[in-house]
Formats: C-alpha cells, structure tokens, sequence
C-alpha cells in the first residue's frame, strides 16, 4: 500500500519546551489515522508541522510523495487543512467563502461554480449557501470549513480536532462526512480529544502523550493491550456454573446470573481455549460476551494519568 504520510525522529521544541520529542507515524494512502492526545499533547504542533505551516527541528517527514523541508510546496498542492480554529470568514456568505477559496486555487470561474454547488449540496448547505456565515450554528461552520478544505480537491486531508464543541448529532453528521471522504480515496490526518471518535472513525490509532507516541496501533490493538477485558459466560444451571468455575481457577462466578466472569484479552486464542476446556468436560454455555475496555482505559493504562489538561504538567 501507498505511504500517504511518513514521519520519523520528528521533534520540535518551543524555546526549551519540548512538545514533540522523537514521533514516528506511517499513513498508509486512503485510510483514516488518528492523533489522539488530550490538551497540550501536541496534536496541533505535529499537525502545523505536516502541512507545512511551521517547521520541525529535527526529523523527516513526506506528505503525498513529498519532503515538507525540500518541497513544502509539492505539499501544499496535495493537501488540505482544517484547522481547529475556522478559516471562515463571517461576513461572506457561505458560497462565497467556497467560491473564494476556488480563486485563492486560480480555479476556471466556471469549475468555481461547479466546484461550490456540488460541496454546499454535499454539506447540506444548499438553503444556508446564501446567507452570512455569521448566521451559521457551530455545526454548520464546521461543515462549511471543512467544505472550504475540499474545493482544492486534495489527496491528503488534516482535520484538526473536527467535531469539538459539536453536539452528539452534529457529530456524528461530521463523523459520516469524514468516513464519505476516504470511501472516495482520499486519506484523512485527524487528531481529537475524544476517545469514542478515534474508536469510531480511524483504521489505526496513535496515542500521543508529553510529545511522544505512547502507543500506536487499531482500536482492537489498543483495547487487548490493556488489562481489565474480560469474557462472561453464562451457563443454564448452578451445577454447570460451579463445574465450570472449578476448571477455570482464575474466573468469579455470580450464582445468581449463573454467570462467570473470566480475566482475558477476548483474542480468538484466548476464547478457542476457553471453551475447548468448556468442551472437554462437556459443558454447555449459555452465552458468551467479550468486554473490551474503552479507550479511555487505554488511556490511562498506557499513560498512568487520564486524559485531562497536560499543560499543567508540561509547563
Ligand atoms: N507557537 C508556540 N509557542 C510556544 N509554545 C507553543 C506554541 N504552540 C504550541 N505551544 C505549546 O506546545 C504545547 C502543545 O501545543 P499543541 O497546540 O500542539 O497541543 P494540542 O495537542 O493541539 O492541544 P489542544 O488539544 O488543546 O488543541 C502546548 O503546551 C502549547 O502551549
Ligand atoms: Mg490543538
């Protein structure tokens, strides 16, 4: 598969404040990555750094086939930028900011035109394309901005913490624009605070923590490689329950659920295992279910502090 984005050995210091200290990242092309690290992490910086927008002290890193140092450039012409913070400007209506990003591209008028009717429609922001964007709900502004992001038509989309300070419906709204984009190719760099929408939206999932990558890997990954997963069984009858609770030594049984609760990890193996002991002494389950931590245990797992404020701790 295609490498979309590539970073090695990437530091980057503010003053004597190290923010990112020595990231690694591989993007392969049409997939969703995500950044996900609470305040102060340094999602922004890393996302500043890939397009081009400050440079890294050190570290090497390719955007679309390009080296930002050598070619920052070749960059800018395969990529798109939401930031966390809007590039919309309210006193244009929303067309018009579509259809000046169009010009800022030296597009063909007509292209313009074309370019911006197809994006309100796919925004739903046919019946707002008309009016001041200062008249916008937050939920629109994000569409609109993210709109702006797309007239270029660019390969390689950085989305900057997209769904902050957006209702649950609103989110989600963001959450299936996001997912309709790399159904059409493109591959999207999204950072976030929120742990659900990593889980949701991303293939692979890097966990950033005081400037380094503490983890990296699928949801999945990220959930088995924490302790407190664990599999429940439950049985038909207490004779059953209590034969299954001398065989398997490490489980706590609940008489009145007739259920059983096993430490594990919920791995294939691990569950093949389970219930070929099950099997051996012809015990029959009931049902079976597979918990898996939430991120936010990953989190915490992985980092011995929740994902609260790190500017205290860094500064
Ligand atoms: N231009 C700058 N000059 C000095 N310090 C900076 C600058 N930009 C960022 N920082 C500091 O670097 C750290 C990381 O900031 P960054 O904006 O990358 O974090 P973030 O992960 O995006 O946080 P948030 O979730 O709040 O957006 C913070 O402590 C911030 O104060
Ligand atoms: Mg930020």
């Amino acid at each position: 598969m295609n490498t979309a984005i590539g970073v090695t050995g990437l530091r980057k210091k503010f003053g004597d404040h190290v923010v990112l200290d020595g990231v690694d990242l591989h993007v392969p092309a049409g997939t969703i990555f995500s950044l996900l690290g609470p305040n102060g992490a340094g999602k922004t910086t890393a996302v500043q750094i890939l397009s081009t927008l400050i440079t890294a002290d050190s570290g090497q890193v390719t955007v679309a086939g390009h080296d930002v140092a050598a070619d920052p450039d070749g960059v800018r012409a395969a990529i798109g930028v939401t930031g966390q913070f809007s590039a919309v400007d309210k006193l244009l209506t929303g067309e018009e900011n579509l259809r000046l990003m169009g010009e800022l591209y030296r597009l063909p008028k007509q292209e313009i035109t074309r370019r911006a009717s197809t994006l309100l429609e796919r925004f739903d922001l046919v019946a707002a394309g008309g009016k001041l964007a200062s008249t916008y709900s937050g939920g629109m502004l994000r569409r609109l901005d993210l709109a702006m992001t797309l007239v270029g038509e660019p390969r390689v989309i950085f989305l900057d913490e997209p769904t902050t300070g957006l209702d649950p419906r609103s989110r989600r709204g963001m959450w299936e624009v996001i997912k309709d984009l790399v159904a059409g190719g493109v591959t999207v760099f999204l950072t976030t605070q929120y742990l659900e929408e990593a889980d949701q939206l991303a293939d692979r999932i890097a966990v950033l923590d005081h400037g380094r990558i503490v983890a990296e890997g699928t949801a999945a990954e990220l959930k088995r490689r924490i302790p407190g997963g664990h599999v429940r069984l439950r049985f038909t009858n207490v004779r059953e329950l209590d034969t299954a609770a001398r065989i398997l030594a490490n489980a706590t049984a609940d008489q009145d659920s007739l259920t059983l609760t096993v430490p594990g990890d919920g791995s294939r193996r691990a569950l093949k295992d389970l219930l070929d002991r099950l099997d051996d002494a012809a015990i029959e389950v009931d049902a079976l279910t597979v918990h898996t931590p939430d991120l936010d245990d990953v989190f915490f797992a992985l980092t011995g502090h929740t994902t609260i404020d790190q500017e205290a701790t860094l500064s």
